[in-house]
C-alpha cells in the first residue's frame, strides 16, 4: 500500500527551513504529499524505498526547483477604480502626500468604493488575486480601508471572502477602518476613531469578517495616541493588530506596534533605532514594501541594515493598491527589494515565504518541512536567485495548493527554454 498520495521528483528544493539558513536548497530532491500535508521532504537519494512503492502518483518535475508556495502578506485587493490620473500628476512633480493633502489619494478610492457594488469589488479583485497567483502566491491577506463607514467597510470585507471562495489558496482579511479620515469627519478624527472602535470594529468582529486589524499611523492620517485607542479595542477582542508605520515620516510607529505586540509593522521607511529595537525585542515582523517605495518615489528607503543587524525578521509584499503600489506580481517585488533595497535574493525569497507567514501569525507554511501545509510553487530556474533576477518575468509554472495541482502554466518571459514539468 502506497503511503504518500503523491511524490514529486526530478526536482530542487528550497526549503526555506531556517536551520539550514540562505534557501535550505536542496538538489535533487524530492517532497510527497498526504492529504493536503507534507508527508517527506529530503535529498531523492534518502528515499525510504522505490517512488513507485511509496507514493500512488509519481511526478517528474523536470528539473524545475520547488518553494513554498509565495505568501502576499499586505494587499489592498479590494477597492473601486483606479488613480492613473493622480500618477501623471504625481510625474509632473506633485507628492504623494500632498495630493492626499487636497482630498485625493486613498479618499477619491473611498469614492469610487462606496459607489461600487459588492459583486464588481468581487469581480476586480478576482482578477488581481488570478494574476497573483499565477505568480505563485498561494496565501494572500486582503485589507479593507475603501470604505469608512460601516456598510462599505463590511461590503469590501465580504468582497475579500467572496474572493475567497473561487481561490483554491487562503485569504487572509485585515479590518483598515482607520485607514483615512472620511470627508464627513473632517476636523473631527477622534469622533470617527471613537466611530471606528465603537460601531465598526465590533460589527465586523461579531460578522467574523477580520482575522486583524490595521490602522494608517501617520500625519496625513491618524496620530500614534489614535492608533492606540484602535488597537486598545482590539484588545478586548481575538483579532490580531498590524500597522502601516513610518512610511512618510518617523511618527514612533515601529515601537507603537511592538508595544501592541502587532504581528507586523509595515513601510517603515522612517523607522527609528529604537522602534527596530523594540520590534526586534517583541517579535514584530517588519513588512518591506518595494512598490511603494518605487512607485512613489519615496525618499528614502527602509533601514535594512539596522533590521538585519537587530534579527528583525523581514517580509515583502506587494501592497497591492491603486494609490501607491498598483502591483500584482509578488516576484517583482523580490528583484525591486534587491534592486532598490539591496536585500539579497535569499532574504528576499524569505520575506515572500517563511517571514511573510509570520507576519500573518502562520506557522503552518512559509516553508518546506514535514508536517507544514502542501502549498507550493513550482519555478522554471536554474537557481533561486533568478526569482529575484528577472525582471517582469514570471517564472511560475506550476502550483499546488493543500496537497492539490491547481494551476499549470507556461514558462513567460526569459524561461521559455527552461525544462518543465508537464
Ligand atoms: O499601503 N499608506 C497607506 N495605505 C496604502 C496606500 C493607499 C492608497 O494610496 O490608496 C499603502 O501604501
Ligand atoms: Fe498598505
Amino acid at each position: 500500500m502506497a503511503r504518500w498520495d503523491e511524490l514529486w521528483v526530478d526536482t530542487h528544493l528550497a526549503t526555506m527551513a531556517p536551520a539550514g539558513g540562505g534557501y535550505g536548497a536542496v538538489v535533487d530532491g524530492a517532497l510527497a504529499v498526504q492529504g493536503d500535508r507534507i508527508a517527506w521532504v529530503g535529498p531523492r537519494a534518502d528515499l525510504p524505498g522505490v517512488p513507485d512503492q511509496l507514493a500512488s502518483r509519481v511526478t517528474s518535475l523536470e528539473g524545475a526547483w520547488l518553494t513554498p508556495g509565495l505568501v502576499d502578506c499586505h494587499t489592498h485587493l479590494v477597492f473601486g477604480g483606479h488613480r492613473a490620473a493622480e500618477f501623471q500628476r504625481r510625474l509632473q512633480g506633485e507628492s504623494y502626500e500632498s495630493i492626499a493633502r487636497q482630498g485625493g489619494g486613498i479618499l477619491s478610492t473611498v469614492d469610487a468604493t462606496r459607489a461600487a457594488s459588492e459583486d464588481l469589488l468581487t469581480t476586480a479583485a478576482t482578477a488581481r488575486l488570478a494574476a497573483l497567483h499565477a505568480g505563485g502566491v498561494t496565501t494572500v491577506e486582503i485589507k479593507s480601508g475603501y470604505g469608512l463607514n460601516l456598510d462599505t467597510e463590511l461590503k469590501m470585507l465580504r468582497a475579500a471572502r467572496r474572493v475567497a471562495d473561487s481561490f483554491p489558496g487562503t485569504v487572509r482579511t485585515t479590518f483598515l477602518g482607520a485607514h483615512a479620515i472620511p470627508k464627513e469627519y473632517q476636523g473631527r478624527a477622534d469622533d470617527y476613531v471613537d466611530v471606528v472602535c465603537r460601531q465598526m470594529l465590533p460589527a465586523v468582529v461579531e460578522a467574523g469578517l477580520a482575522e486583524a486589524v490595521d490602522v494608517f499611523c501617520e500625519r496625513i492620517a491618524f496620530t500614534p495616541a489614535q492608533t492606540a485607542t484602535v488597537f486598545d479595542a482590539a484588545r478586548s477582542t481575538d483579532v490580531a493588530v498590524k500597522l502601516h508605520a513610518d512610511q512618510l515620516s518617523d511618527s514612533n510607529g515601529a515601537a507603537l506596534a511592538a508595544r501592541y505586540g502587532a504581528l507586523s509593522a509595515d513601510h517603515l521607511e522612517y523607522a527609528s533605532a529604537e522602534g527596530i529595537q523594540a520590534m526586534a525585542e517583541a517579535g514584530t515582523t517588519a513588512v518591506l514594501l518595494p512598490a511603494a517605495s518605487y512607485f512613489t518615489h519615496a525618499d528614502r528607503f527602509p533601514p535594512i541594515d539596522r533590521f538585519r543587524s537587530a534579527g528583525v525578521p523581514m517580509a515583502l509584499a506587494t501592497d497591492c493598491n491603486p494609490g501607491s503600489a498598483p502591483a500584482t506580481s509578488l516576484v517583482l517585488m523580490l528583484n525591486l527589494a534587491c534592486t532598490l533595497f539591496r536585500m539579497t535574493p535569499e532574504e528576499a525569497l524569505a520575506g515572500v515565504t517563511r517571514h511573510a507567514a509570520s507576519a500573518l501569525g502562520l506557522s503552518d507554511r512559509g516553508t518546506l518541512e514535514l508536517g507544514q501545509r502542501a502549498d507550493l510553487a513550482v519555478w522554471a530556474i536554474d537557481e533561486p536567485a533568478e526569482l529575484s533576477y528577472w525582471i517582469g518575468a514570471n517564472p511560475c509554472v506550476g502550483v499546488i495548493c493543500g496537497g492539490q495541482r491547481v494551476l499549470t502554466r507556461p514558462a513567460a518571459g526569459g524561461h521559455a527554454d527552461r525544462p518543465r514539468p508537464a
